[in-house]
């Protein structure tokens, strides 16, 4: 018979560009990993311990500032293991202190629960998705309603549409979780995202990369709303 308890996955939203910071809970284990660790780093400690969560590991989408600014402090608490993909730790090209460097399709094992790494490049050469159950933390790749912006160094529009393909191929009730707070609402489906998110509607790669590079920015604002698609 199977004892275990079903992951739980919880979100702080910290700091002045509404990060989430994700909180996997194992509870067989009482081991928790940290996605994304930054800004109010006491926030993330509290609700681990209210929880009486051991954070063992630290997962990383990846390694924008506003997404890793609190490793250390979690790092000064916790005897926690760094996880990111290999190609976001060359991206990066920062001393890291022995993290452990993945690719696409492994998995995590915290205590009783799998975490699957999806590479998933678009925002950044080596961001990742960290799928747990039916669940899909999904850092800058994807936002309710919106996505990653592609012009900054390492972003690439083309290989993020190619992304966004790959990902709607989940199952549609995956539930997703994005990296900022920059929709009406939190948390969605994935199939609510392949009918409402802009970024899902192309079939053409080129129009997908004009929206996302020019258009887009010039016609929406946050909150992020579902765009109907058109007929
Ligand atoms: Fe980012």
């Amino acid at each position: 018979m199977n004892t275990a308890e079903a992951t739980r996955i919880e979100a702080l939203e910290l700091g002045p560009m509404e990060n989430f910071v994700y909180l996997i809970q194992d509870p067989t284990s009482a081991r928790a990993a940290v996605v994304d660790p930054a800004w109010e780093v006491q926030r993330i400690l509290d609700l681990a311990e209210e929880r009486g969560m051991r954070i063992t590991d630290i997962l990383l989408t990846h390694s924008h500032h506003d997404h890793i600014n609190g490793i250390e402090t979690v790092l000064a608490h916790h005897d926690a293991q760094l996880h990111l993909l290999k190609a976001e730790a060359t991206f990066w090209g920062q001393h890291l202190d022995l993290p452990t460097l993945h690719h696409g399709g492994d998995v995590i094992h915290l205590g009783e629960s799998a975490i699957e790494i999806l590479h998933t490049p678009g925002h950044t050469p080596g961001s990742a998705c960290y799928r747990v159950q039916n669940e899909l933390i999904t850092g800058d790749t994807m936002f309710v309603f919106g996505c990653g912006r592609c012009d900054l160094q390492g972003g690439d529009p083309e290989v993020m549409y190619d992304t966004l393909r790959k990902l709607s191929a989940l199952p549609a009730q995956t539930i997703i979780h994005p990296g900022h707070n920059y929709a009406e609402k939190s948390v969605s489906t994935l199939e609510e995202q392949c009918t409402g998110n802009p970024f899902m509607q192309f079939s053409d790669p080129a129009d997908f990369v004009e929206y996302r590079m020019h258009t887009h920015d010039l016609t929406r604002h946050t909150p992020y709303r579902a765009v109907p698609r058109e007929a």
